[in-house]
């Protein structure tokens, strides 16, 4: 069995071969069956001739199956300028593995219908091509990593203390008390560098949104790394260097999948230049220029965001938030305590794909901001213990990945960029 794509390259021209996949496309007239045939790799069309079979039980069969039947298929590779593909297999031998009821996805079907039989829709083109960029996307960012030293590792899933605010916390029943659904690994990443100082995860993250946004699921994929010895400005450096490593990778890999999900590549290209980088109030006055009403001191969303980089095709990093916006373990900038040595990375249209900074690490600092949130320091002991034993200086950074995905692929909507999305509604499939 040969994979669809090398038949396409050409590798069989003139020989026979041998494939399997899915009915894609079907219609026959009399003694002949035009049926295209996909697999992961590719579609091909293959012309069955009832003449041509020695088997004339096995034509019928072909003839028959219907859209999604899954076929194994032997035939004579034709190079024809007229195919789509520039070949199409005449079939000597064909085996219908199992012939499909009618399938229920067919042209013009509304997002919620394509919703409830995602496990079906996965077949289409468009999750294709999605799935394939991020499987490119995720070994891209391990690559890297990996190859800058650091160590996969992971946290626990069930937590007993917030990460990102309460207002998002999920709680579960766990045996005889309620417990929470991680909202991030990044706790957990800093106890692990003092063993390994450079560490990165890829994990589910849990997040109670209610709003339904374009941007916002509640189980999204979080790749996050941690680092000793790294101060804010060195984490943006590092996140730079990853958009452009990650952009790269699917610029090499991935180009007709992009043409597929009619992504301008340029889009791409333009991480090659340097990220402008803001001060929190410049942000504000930059999206109050754009137009709009966001005034100091607000949080920004998906609008105003929208409106910071309505002129650019870079992502922006904006740094130094007021504290009363960011968690408590930002740690405050010893020249000016009301702003934090955080940043976030905005890109065109999605807006913030990634948030990070510089972490506490004197000890009197990180309970007097427990305190001031109103934290329960019993939750956090050992994460405060963490300053008690050679505390170093460290930042990290996560990355919503399925965000990525948006802002790469041009996905309109969060929910086409991961292949089983959960909102506050959806649980099935
Ligand atoms: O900005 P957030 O909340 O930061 C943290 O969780 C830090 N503890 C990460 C760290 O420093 N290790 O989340 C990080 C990123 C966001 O920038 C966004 O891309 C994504 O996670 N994200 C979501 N993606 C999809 N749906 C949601 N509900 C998301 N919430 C956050
Ligand atoms: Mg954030």
């Amino acid at each position: 069995m040969e994979p669809i794509e090398r038949v396409l390259e050409g590798a069989f021209d003139g020989k026979e071969v041998s494939l399997r996949g899915w009915v894609y496309r079907t219609r026959s007239s009399g003694s002949l069956a035009f049926v295209t045939v996909r697999d992961a790799t590719g579609v091909v069309q293959t012309v069955a001739s009832k003449k041509d079979m020695a088997d004339e039980e096995e034509f019928n069969a072909l003839k028959r199956a219907l859209v999604e039947s899954s076929v194994e298929i032997t035939g004579m590779v034709n190079p024809d300028e007229r195919a789509p593909g520039g070949r199409e297999l005449h079939v000597t031998s064909a085996t219908v593995v199992h012939a499909a009821e009618d399938f229920p996805i067919s042209k013009d079907k509304s997002d919620e219908f394509l919703l409830d039989v995602r496990h079906l829709w996965l077949r289409s083109r468009e999750m294709a091509a999605t799935l394939k960029l991020r499987s490119t996307v995720i070994s891209a960012l391990r690559d890297y990593y990996l190859g800058e030293g650091y160590y996969e590792s992971q946290g626990p899933m069930f937590v007993g203390g917030q990460v990102e605010g309460g207002s998002t916390l999920f709680e579960v029943p766990y045996f005889e008390r309620k417990v929470f659904l991680t909202q991030s690994s990044q706790l957990y990443l800093e106890a692990l560098i003092f063993s390994l100082e450079k560490v990165f995860t890829l994990a589910p993250s849990f997040r109670a949104e209610k709003s339904r946004t374009r941007r916002h699921v509640t189980e999204f994929w979080h790749f996050e790394i941690e680092t000793a010895w790294v101060g804010n400005d060195g984490m943006m450096d590092i996140e730079e260097e990853t958009i452009r490593h990650v952009a790269r990778r699917v610029l090499e890999d991935r180009l007709p999948e992009l043409e597929v999900l009619g992504r301008d590549p340029e889009a791409l290209r333009a991480v090659e230049a340097p990220f402008p980088r803001m001060r929190y109030d410049e942000a504000v006055e930059t999206m109050q220029a754009n137009g709009s009403k966001v005034e100091w001191g607000d949080d920004f969303g998906y609008e105003e965001e929208k409106a910071l980089t309505r002129d650019t095709l870079v992502p922006i990093h904006v740094h130094h938030f007021p504290k009363e916006l960011k968690a408590f373990y930002h740690r405050p900038d010893p020249a000016e305590p009301d702003r934090v040595l955080n940043h976030d990375l905005v890109a065109p249209v999605v807006g913030e794909i990634i948030g990070g900074g510089e972490r506490i690490w004197e000890l009197e600092v990180l309970l007097d901001r427990i305190d001031e949130e109103g934290l329960d320091r019993e939750a956090y002991q050992w994460y405060i213990d963490l300053r008690r034993f050679g505390s170093v200086p460290h930042a990290g950074y996560g990355m919503g990945v399925d965000r990525v995905l948006q802002w790469l692929g041009g996905i309109e909507h969060i929910k086409w960029a991961l292949p089983f999305p959960r909102d506050r509604r959806r649980i099935y499939p």
